[in-house]
């Protein structure tokens, strides 16, 4: 039990799946888990544990932006003691051959935001993720075939940017999308010693100016999760 997470430790799996958005958690668990069993509703923060060919796994919302995922990642890791924690979102590309529909797995993630100057003092700090559940998720994309790319992401503080095309300077230095979520996730799996990695659908391309109708972003949705389903029966 925790302050926003209104379940016992062992109702949570140890390897958990984290969408941005609750109402995708439960989308993910009826549609793929088995036995699916809700155990947080506070705030209508879903999350859910099954088991998906007989492993036992949680999908848990973590709400937009890195203050919501830092509090539910938090929680997992420090008083429900998860292992391993897989984002399951989305992004924008900046990069012009990055195509909707493809698949980013996040080996580092930059934030424009101020947490961690704070925390180090006005240094920096390179959140990354685990180097083995991140070759483990690029063997299965490669075993199913998918489009991916991997590298280096954003986790900005701002869907709604005051410099409209501050993108720009990220994609110079070959940032491949944007989010706001991972770079939190990866600095809390450090503090924690547990395993993080961020994977991201394009939902959106910021840089070639097109986007996903809902039904094709259900589809490269349900990719992901698969990709990440299958990973977690290697954990
Ligand atoms: N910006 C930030 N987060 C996002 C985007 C974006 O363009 N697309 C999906 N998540």
């Amino acid at each position: 039990m925790s302050l926003h997470i209104n379940a016992d430790k062992n109702e949570v799996a140890d390897t958990v799946l984290m969408p941005g958005d609750p109402l995708r958690a439960k989308y993910a668990a009826n549609k793929f888990l088995e036995n699916a069993i809700c155990y947080n509703e506070v705030r209508g923060m879903y999350g859910f544990t099954g088991t998906y060919k007989g492993k036992r796994i949680t999908i848990q919302g973590s709400g937009m932006g890195q203050p919501s995922i830092g509090i539910y990642a938090y929680e997992l890791m420090n008083f429900f003691d998860v292992e391993n924690v897989i984002r399951i979102g989305s992004c924008g590309a900046v990069q012009p051959e990055i195509e909707l529909r493809d698949i980013i797995i996040a080996m580092t993630a930059s934030t424009n935001g101020g947490n961690n100057k704070n925390t180090f003092k006005g240094m920096d700090f390179a959140p990354n993720a685990n180097p083995d559940l991140f070759l483990k998720t690029i063997n299965k994309a490669e075993e199913m075939k998918l489009n991916y790319h991997c590298g280096n992401i954003l986790s900005s503080d701002n869907f709604y940017d005051d410099d409209p095309e501050i993108w720009k300077l990220w994609a110079r230095f070959g940032i491949l999308g944007i989010e706001m979520e991972a770079s939190m996730l990866y600095t809390l799996a450090a503090k924690f010693k547990k395993r993080a990695l961020a994977i991201c659908t394009v939902s959106d391309s910021i840089v070639n100016e097109t986007l996903l109708s809902s039904e094709e972003r259900e589809k490269s949705f349900d990719e992901m999760i698969l990709l990440a389903l299958e990973t977690s029966l290697e954990l």
